[in-house]
């Protein structure tokens, strides 16, 4: 396990800080909180018909689908004499292990030891570790909480599972870094306006954002799952303001939209799982409705040029260099080299009024969880078949929708 250097704090009575949103492993406080959460894991088109090992909150673990097409989430270590079950058989009732033939089912029952005596039934007394896994929307999630066989609802959210237009489920993401850099960046909304000014694509809503030289307004509200976060720039006419709203569901589902009026009904999803404290998977999630134009291949367009080499000075031999004009090199370039929350020193701005209550609410959430309760962000039972919508949005209101939007506090 990589627990970063973490101390376990002998009694509860520690107060959390920032510093503790780095460490994920178990027994940890954020390790604990992710607990409580179904988190993204692969992508179901992904998972073939081998085991593929994969690290989630700082355990080596491995994903498979049995014979019977049953998902299955073990230990990656044989439980009899540790051997990776990455190289392991897949058979009808679940993995075998290569070197002496262990056979686990996918909730870690140890049903065969073929090379013990007959009539024996020590593998009975052989309990693997084991996480219940599902499917939904061409992703698939993981509890890896207590309760493991009643877990709360896995939350059914809208671009998951809308049938009314197209679903595109992209490869996921792996960045070498604190999840957390990445992750409180995403409500960090008036950064784009610096970092991405010159990378953007042409988007003709959009352009009133860039154009807009002045104060930018950015405003944090709480809701019943997270937080949204508002930003807000004078609008075309004089009684108008343009708005883009994004929302956050605990503990990392963070919901961005469309580009502006050309693209709504398009929702995105984006899942951040922590592999341990300095690596992290990004699982995105489109829903295009029927009719609507496809904003995917423009922005994917976007993402994929390449950054521009042609000023880059031939004695330049920054590490990074080139990164200008394009996003996820220009966002990737700050997000690793800022050093992990809580350790690095910063002066937090009025501009990072959303980082603050995201980190207010995911310390709360460690704290609920350290004291026995349930955290912010867990569906309830009863509302188990729900769709969950998310609201992300760019719009043009009045002022006065505006003023009705911020005193919404939920
Ligand atoms: S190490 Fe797996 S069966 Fe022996
Ligand atoms: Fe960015």
């Amino acid at each position: 396990m990589d627990d970063g250097g973490f101390k376990m704090s002998a009694a509860n009575e520690t107060k959390l800080n920032d510093s503790d949103l780095c460490h994920i492993g178990p027994g940890t406080p954020a390790g604990e909180m992710f607990r409580r959460y179904w988190l993204a894991i692969s992508r179901a088109e992904d998972l073939k018909e081998i085991p593929q090992a994969i690290k989630i909150l700082g355990e080596e673990l491995v994903l498979f689908r049995d014979g019977q097409g049953r998902l299955g989430l073990v230990g990656l270590h044989c439980s009899h004499r540790g051997s990776s079950l990455e190289y392991g058989d897949i058979e009808e009732k679940g993995i075998r292990c290569l070197y002496h033939g262990w056979l686990y089912d996918v909730e870690g029952n140890c049903l065969e030891q073929p090379l013990e005596p007959a009539g024996s039934t020590f593998c009975q007394k052989v309990k693997h570790p084991s996480y219940p896994v599902r499917e939904l929307g061409g992703l698939l999630f993981t509890y890896m909480g207590p309760a493991k066989t009643n877990p709360p609802p896995l939350p059914r959210y809208s671009a998951l599972v809308r049938e009314d237009g197209m679903r595109l489920v992209f490869p996921p993401r792996f960045w070498d870094y604190s999840w957390f850099n990445f992750w409180e960046n995403v409500v960090d909304s008036l950064h784009a306006y610096v970092l991405h000014r010159d990378s953007r694509s042409e988007r003709s809503w959009e352009n009133a954002f860039w154009r807009h030289r002045g104060d930018h307004h950015l405003d944090a509200l709480p809701t019943e799952y997270g937080l949204k976060a508002i930003v807000r720039w004078p609008g075309p006419e004089p009684e108008t303001e343009y708005v883009r709203l994004t929302t956050v569901a605990l503990p990392t589902v963070f919901s961005l939209g469309g580009r502006g009026e050309e693209d709504l009904g398009f929702e995105r999803l984006l899942f951040v799982t922590p592999a341990d404290d300095n690596n992290f998977m990004v699982y995105t999630s489109d829903f295009i409705p029927k009719d609507a134009a496809n904003p995917v291949d423009e922005r994917e367009k976007a993402r994929r040029a390449g950054p521009s080499a042609a000023n880059v000075k031939e004695y330049d031999k920054r590490k990074y260099v080139p990164f200008k004009g394009q996003v996820w090199k220009e966002d990737y370039v700050c997000q690793s080299t800022q050093g992990n929350v809580g350790y690095r020193r910063e002066n937090l701005a009025t501009s990072d009024c959303a980082i603050i209550l995201l980190r207010k609410q995911l310390l709360e959430a460690m704290e609920i969880v350290r004291n026995g309760g349930t955290p912010k962000g867990i569906i309830p039972k009863a509302k188990t078949n729900e769709m969950i919508s998310l609201e992300a949005y760019r719009a043009v209101l009045t002022k006065s929708q505006v003023a009705q939007l911020l005193n919404g506090r939920s």
